[in-house]
C-alpha cells in the first residue's frame, strides 16, 4: 500500500462544502481583500494564540517580513536566527538590509538554546529569531531571559507551530511578536498563501504592522512609511476560519500517530535512527514533521528503500543556511555550525498526517525495520 508524505485532500474535503457556500457569500458580495473574514480570523487566532494582537497576512514569509520593518530593523543591523531552518527566517533578514547571524542548534530539539543565543550577540545585535522548528518550541525561557539582559525584541517564527505549548504558554506568549503561517502544508492550512503577525501585548506595535501591511497607508493615501503589500485575502481567511475550530483534534491525530511510531520503533538502537524527543515541560509537540535521524551515512539508503516502497518520506533541510550561495558574502564556512550541518546531513521525515490510518504508519514502520534487518 503506498503511503504518501501528506495528503491534502481528505481534510479539505471536510471543510468544502463550508468553504462553497462561504465562497458563493463572498462572490455575491464581492468584497475579496482584508474584510470581515479576516477581521474574524485575526480575532480568532489571537484567542487561540493568547497574543493580545493579531494582524493577517499575505505569507508566514510577510508576516515576519512586516515583524522586522515594524521594529525598524535594516542596514547595520544583526538579527539572530538559525542555520537549520526554512529558508525564509534569514531571507527576511537580508529582505531589509540587515545581517542575519547564524546559530547553531540543541541536537535533542533542533532549535536554539539560551546559550546559543548568548554566544551570538555582538552591539549590533537588534532582534532574536528562534524558530519552533517542526512543531516544538525552542528553549524559550532562556531565550527570553538573554533577550531581557540585553534588552533585545525577540520574533518568534512559528510558522510551523500554531498551538505548540510549552512551560504553560502556547507559541506567540513568549516573544514580542510571532509569525504563523497558514502554507496549505501545515497543521492549519489554507487554500494558497496566507499568514499572520501576533503582537504579544503592544497596541502601537501592532498598528505599526497594520499600516506596514498597507504600503505605511493611514488614512486612505496617506503614507507615513515605505510598507508593503502584505494585505490577506478574505477567501483563504474564510478557508481558515472553517478549518481552525478542528485544528486540535488535528494536532491530537498527529500526536497519536507520533506517539505510536515513538513505541513501534523503540528498539532501533542511536546508531540506527534516533527518534524525535518531546523535551519541553508542560509541552505539546504538534508534529508538523515527525523527523527521526539517522546516523552512519545511511539516510539517503533509508529514504531510498521507503520510496521503492512506496513510502513518502522528505529532507527538512538538507543544506544548513550558512552553507547557502545567496550568503556566501556573510563569510560562513563548513564547520562552523556542526550539530546543524549534522542534522542536515542525517534528518529524514516520515508521513505523519492526522488522516493517516493504522495500516499506513505500520507500513511505514515495517519498511524502517526491514531496512536495520529488524522485525
Ligand atoms: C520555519 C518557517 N519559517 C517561515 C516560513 C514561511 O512561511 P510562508 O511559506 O507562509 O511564507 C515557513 C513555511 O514555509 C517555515 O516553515
Amino acid at each position: 500500500m503506498p503511503v504518501p508524505m501528506l495528503e491534502l485532500a481528505p481534510q479539505n474535503a471536510a471543510v468544502k462544502a463550508r468553504v462553497l457556500e462561504g465562497l458563493s457569500g463572498l462572490i455575491d458580495r464581492s468584497s475579496f481583500i482584508l474584510g470581515d473574514n479576516v477581521k474574524g480570523l485575526e480575532a480568532e487566532i489571537s484567542a487561540y494564540a493568547g497574543a493580545a494582537h493579531a494582524v493577517g497576512m499575505s505569507s508566514g514569509t510577510d508576516a515576519q517580513l512586516a515583524a522586522l520593518m515594524a521594529l525598524g530593523i535594516g542596514a547595520g543591523d544583526e538579527v539572530i536566527v538559525p542555520s537549520f531552518t526554512f529558508f525564509a527566517t534569514a531571507g527576511v533578514v537580508s529582505r531589509v538590509g540587515a545581517k542575519p547571524v547564524f546559530i547553531d542548534l540543541d541536537p535533542a530539539t533542533f532549535n536554539a538554546s539560551g546559550a546559543l543565543v548568548e554566544a551570538a550577540i555582538t552591539p549590533r545585535t537588534k532582534a532574536i529569531m528562534p524558530v519552533h522548528l517542526f512543531g516544538q518550541l525552542a528553549d524559550m525561557p532562556g531565550i527570553m531571559a538573554v533577550a531581557a539582559k540585553h534588552g533585545l525584541p525577540v520574533i518568534e517564527d512559528a510558522c510551523q507551530s500554531l498551538g505548540a505549548k510549552g512551560w504553560g504558554k502556547s507559541a506567540g506568549q513568549f516573544g514580542d511578536m510571532t509569525a504563523y503561517s497558514f502554507y496549505p502544508t501545515k497543521n492549519l492550512g489554507a487554500f494558497g498563501d496566507a499568514g499572520m503577525t501576533a503582537i504579544r501585548d503592544d497596541a502601537a506595535l501592532a498598528a505599526r504592522v497594520r499600516r506596514i501591511r498597507v504600503h505605511g497607508m493611514e488614512p486612505v493615501y496617506m503614507h507615513h512609511e515605505v510598507g508593503m503589500n502584505g494585505r490577506m485575502d478574505e477567501f483563504q481567511a474564510l478557508v481558515l476560519r472553517a478549518k481552525l475550530p478542528m485544528l486540535d483534534s488535528w494536532h491530537e491525530g498527529r500526536r497519536t500517530h507520533a506517539a505510536w511510531y515513538l513505541e513501534r520503533l523503540q528498539d532501533l538502537t542511536p546508531d540506527e535512527a534516533v527518534l524525535p524527543q518531546e523535551v519541553v515541560p508542560e509541552g505539546r509537540h504538534i508534529y508538523n514533521q515527525f523527523t527521526i535521524r539517522v546516523p552512519g551515512g545511511r539516510r539517503d539508503g533509508l529514504q531510498a528503500h521507503l520510496r521503492e516502497r512506496g513510502i513518502g518520506c522528505a529532507i527538512y533541510y538538507p543544506i544548513c543556511l550558512h552553507e547557502q550561495p545567496c550568503f556566501a558574502p556573510l563569510g560562513y564556512q563548513t564547520g562552523q555550525l556542526p550539530e546543524s550541518e549534522r542534522a542536515a546531513k542525517e534528518v529524514l521525515s516520515l508521513p505523519v498526517y492526522p488522516e493517516m490510518t493504522p495500516a499506513m504508519r505500520e507500513e511505514v514502520a515495517v519498511a524502517i525495520l526491514g531496512f536495520f534487518g529488524r522485525s
